[in-house]
């Protein structure tokens, strides 16, 4: 496994954070009526926490003499007001983004960089807690 082929998926899953920053982000600003209350900080905290996984990602893409993407992911983000869809579409990104780091921890399990394995690891693991949370409110 060359590292051209680890550079390319994970500026997959840089474009896929750039995303949910900007959708988190729409959805706090504009999610309405009682559930406002909790989507709001729900959602903040997804985009912050998107950023923050943009940086690691970021980061590991440079170490590998990579260049990181700047633009995010195209796949559309809908507007909405109505807090069941946008959950909806939320679960639809976490499910892409669970997906993504998946196939990245495979190909990082031969690579040999433990530091990188382990920060894409969490990385994984923070997306499939977030898959889960949002299945359970839907539920
Ligand atoms: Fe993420
Ligand atoms: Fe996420």
């Amino acid at each position: 496994m060359g590292e051209n082929t680890l550079i390319e998926r994970l500026n997959e899953a840089l474009g896929w954070e750039l995303r949910a920053m900007n959708m988190y982000a729409h959805y706090a600003a504009n999610i309405q009526g009682i559930h406002r209350l909790q989507l709001d900080p729900m959602f903040n905290e997804e985009a912050t926490e998107s950023l923050a996984h943009a940086d690691v990602v970021r980061r590991a893409i440079v170490k590998l003499g990579g260049i990181p993407v700047t633009e995010r992911n195209p796949h559309p983000i809908v507007h909405s007001t109505e807090f069941k869809e946008m959950l909806e579409l939320s679960l639809e990104t976490e499910t892409k983004a669970a997906e993504v780091y998946g196939g990245i921890i495979v190909l990082l399990e031969e690579f040999g960089d433990q530091e990188m394995y382990d920060s894409i690891e969490q990385i994984y693991f923070a997306e499939l807690r977030s898959l889960e949370n949002l299945r359970l409110i839907l539920a």
